[in-house]
């Protein structure tokens, strides 16, 4: 709602304040009146048009309460959402755990299953050696050994030259890297240049079934030096 009334016009510019009035000079020969305009002659010219925007009723301006809930309805709407996103993202940047207590890495087959160790002996017999993931998702070798049983380390698969996988080449009994021909013993101790060192070793340990590489920080067995991945 908005009252309308006349007085002498002071000036021809606009004025306009804080406290919700304003006035404005009334055009030559108009006035407001009960919503209509009617035209004014004579004395009413010049007269200027005021303005007071009706305030909202006490009873309708929320209360206080009401505001705090309208601001956490907000606040959820908006909140929500963002993290729904942001947690994705966050995901992605966290290295995968592998689902064990003892800050090892359960091993993973080929399409990403924990690996069960007698399942896999079933399909795995002696001499076997076949890559799963193991630390820090590297390209790990299980070993079976020639009474049937797992070993108790994985070779890490990645050529200590430049970092090719190196494939097992049965026939040889020898790991041989097809990049610049560095060849390891079938224990992964390099046997041939240009690769300067063995491959690096992790222990493979059974939890609960599962086969779990645990970081290997003692002596390399087959050089008898400090292992130089750790
Ligand atoms: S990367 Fe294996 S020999 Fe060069």
């Amino acid at each position: 709602m908005a009252a309308f009334t006349l007085s002498p016009a002071t000036s021809s510019q606009l004025r306009s304040s804080n406290n919700g009035l304003f006035s404005l000079p009334a055009p030559q020969g108009l006035m407001a009146r009960s919503g209509k305009i009617h035209h004014l002659a004579g004395r009413e010219r010049g007269m200027k048009v005021t303005c007071q925007a009706a305030s909202i009723p006490a009873d309708r301006v929320p209360d206080m309460e009401k505001r705090k809930l309208l601001n956490l309805l907000l606040l959820g709407a908006i909140g929500l959402p963002t993290t729904g996103m942001l947690l994705p993202y966050t995901y992605f940047f966290v290295p995968p755990g592998g689902g064990s207590s003892g800050g090892g890495t359960l091993a993973k087959d080929a399409l990403g299953n924990d690996i069960v160790a007698e399942e896999w002996l079933k399909t795995h017999g002696p001499g076997d050696r076949t890559l799963s993931q193991g630390l820090k998702g590297d390209p790990t070798y299980l070993v079976v050994e020639n009474d049937r049983t797992l070993a108790t380390y994985g070779i890490n698969a990645v050529c200590t030259h430049l970092g090719c996988v190196v494939p097992w080449n049965k026939a040889e009994n020898k790991f041989m890297c097809p990049c610049h021909g560095s060849q390891y013993n079938n224990q992964g101790k390099v046997v041939r240049g240009p690769a300067p060192l063995s491959l690096a070793l992790a222990h493979a340990d059974i939890d609960d079934g599962k086969v779990l590489f645990v970081p290997w920080t003692e002596t390399d067995f087959r050089t008898g030096d400090a292992p130089w991945w750790s």
